[in-house]
């Protein structure tokens, strides 16, 4: 049953033939989101089988659990962000991990979230709404150089200081909270010669807060950490991600784990033993969506999925 109305899970087939080698094993889903991959790996593990399920978002949670009921007894439950990984999972127990990063369509169309600069909700963001600080808070707290910092790093953004600038000028004449309406007028007065890009500037700008609202990138190094651990050898490392600064962090973080030899370039001869590596390239090249899943489900398009297998 695949029920998109959360949800549309992306390249799904691909995902359960890189993750499933075993359907007695026991799996993780690090972003449970509705539920759409981990009812499918689910659906096809074995009595034997266990899936681990993890979202920080308890919206997520609560909506995957009814989904994923007839499979309760296959299924644990991890409300918490996935940095957590080994902290909730043994070591070398796991046959296959999964990560689809990123939002799901749900928080984005749920206006009340904040997460789209297309609503009129004041700026959120969280994924954990439990977790202290919102967008706005963040915007009121960080400086000039920090905001442009984010703008340029996580959105690769021009002008990125002066969008900065503009953003505070804006928030500081501000009463209240901090609107889209407000963020818009920031990115057209600073863009007034990209008049027909302000909406794609605006997702730009909207992705570099929320990354560093939730701390997206070092979630990420830090749980495909725990991964590498918790993967028994032969175990797959499956990951989506869907902007070229997710990518590049899941790929330098994998990498880390490819090379035998971990001693400092400088030194002459290894000292290492140079038998380090730890994972391994499933797939040369990352796997895309077919021009037929991305014409039915548009948000699939900028979507690459990387597995790796531990060695
Ligand atoms: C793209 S959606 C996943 C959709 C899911 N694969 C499906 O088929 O419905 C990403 C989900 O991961 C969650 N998420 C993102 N970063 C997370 C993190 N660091 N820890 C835990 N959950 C996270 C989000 O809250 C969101 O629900």
């Amino acid at each position: 049953m695949i029920n998109t109305e959360y949800h549309d899970p992306v390249l799904l087939n691909e995902c359960l033939e890189a993750l499933i080698k075993d359907p007695s094993g026991t799996y993780a889903d690090c972003t449970l989101g509705g539920g759409g991959h981990s009812f499918a790996i689910a659906s096809r593990l074995a009595k034997e089988g266990h899936l681990h399920c993890f979202d920080r978002d308890p919206e997520a949670i609560a909506f995957a659990t009814k989904r994923l009921e007839a499979f309760k007894n296959q299924v644990t439950f991890h409300p918490v962000a996935f940095a957590k990984l080994s902290e909730e999972i043994a070591p070398n127990t796991l046959s296959g991990v999964l990560y689809d990063l990123g939002i799901s369509s749900h928080q984005v169309d749920d206006s009340k979230r904040g997460f789209t600069f297309q609503g009129s909700n004041p700026l959120d963001l969280r994924m954990d709404t439990r977790e202290a600080e919102s967008a706005q808070q963040w915007l009121r707290r960080v400086s000039a150089d920090e905001m442009a910092g984010a703008f340029r790093f996580n959105a690769d953004l021009d002008r990125a200081y002066k969008l900065a600038l503009k953003i505070i000028e804006i928030i500081a004449a501000t009463e209240g909270e901090i609107l889209p309406e407000n963020i818009r007028r920031a990115v057209e007065s600073v863009f007034p010669d990209k008049r027909h890009e302000i909406n794609g500037i605006l997702a730009r700008v909207f992705q570099a807060i929320r990354m560093e609202v939730n701390g997206e990138l070092h979630q990420i190094e830090e749980s495909l950490r725990g991964a590498v651990n918790c993967l028994l050898p032969g175990g797959r490392l499956v990951v989506i991600s869907y902007h070229s600064v997710e990518d590049r962090c899941v790929k330098n973080t994998a990498a880390e784990f490819e090379k035998d030899c971990l001693c400092p370039e400088r030194l002459p001869v290894c000292r290492c033993g140079g038998h380090n590596r730890k994972l391994k390239k499933w797939n040369r090249k990352p796997i895309l969506p077919s021009a037929e899943e991305i014409a039915r489900n548009p948000r699939a398009r900028s979507a690459k999925l990387r597995v790796y297998e531990k060695v």
